[in-house]
């Protein structure tokens, strides 16, 4: 059975929803950046080791990303899974783990990478928002696309209503594509293209707003 680690910073709502899934592999470790990490609370109850490494006890972005490949690595995972990981990753770090490596981030990439991409999505007056899950390169945001959902932005959004309205999707396409990566139905190729052997299911078109 193929082995993941998943890496947090927070809340870890979307590790959770991992977790739950069912999924076939063994989540072998949570490590989180940030000793207050909600999520680690919550994988400590369901008995998976968790470690924590804090950024803020090295000199430079290099020194920190070594040290934490060198915990992840005490796990010899298959796939390590970013889950609301707020730090940036070196290029080193991310070459080091090519093709193992995933994200998920708020928004229907490439638009919004970075931060704040509920409220900008508003501001924009977009009608149509969504999560993406990517393998990570060394360009942030910007990796191989492996799955999006795309939900409507509503007249009277805030950035707090759209933001859950989108976290429920990230919680059903995350563990989508940990599935498919576990099984080997879908790969990142040697030119950097995410290749599978899944027949495709076309999913139906959301128009936002509604026809009439
Ligand atoms: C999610 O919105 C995720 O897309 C982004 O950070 C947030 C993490 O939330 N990368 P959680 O910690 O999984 O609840």
């Amino acid at each position: 059975m193929k082995r993941i680690v998943i890496l947090i910073s927070g809340r870890g709502s979307n590790m959770q929803a991992l977790l739950d899934a069912n999924l076939p592999c063994q989540v072998a470790a949570v490590i989180s950046n940030r000793a207050d990490a909600q999520g680690l609370e919550i994988a400590g109850r369901k008995g998976i080791e968790t470690a924590v490494i804090s950024h803020k006890d090295f000199a430079d972005r290099a020194a920190f990303d070594s040290a934490l490949a060198a915990i992840i690595d005490r796990f010899a995972p298959d796939l390590v899974v970013l889950a609301g990981f707020m730090r940036i990753l070196t290029a080193g770090f991310v070459e080091r783990y090519r093709g193992k490596l995933i994200n998920i981030h708020p928004s229907l990439l490439p638009a919004y990478p970075g931060i704040d991409t509920h409220q900008r999505a508003i501001q924009d007056g977009i009608k149509i928002h969504g999560c993406t899950v990517h393998f990570v390169t060394p360009d942030l945001d910007h990796g191989p696309i492996i799955i999006q959902a795309a939900v409507p932005v509503l007249r009277d959004d805030t950035p707090q209503s759209l933001s859950a309205r989108v976290l429920c999707e990230e919680h059903r396409i995350y563990p989508q594509a940990v599935r498919w990566l576990c099984r080997n139905q879908v790969w990142l190729d040697e030119i950097g293209r995410v290749a599978s052997d899944r027949l495709e299911q076309p999913g139906a078109a959301l128009i936002s707003p509604g026809l009439e």
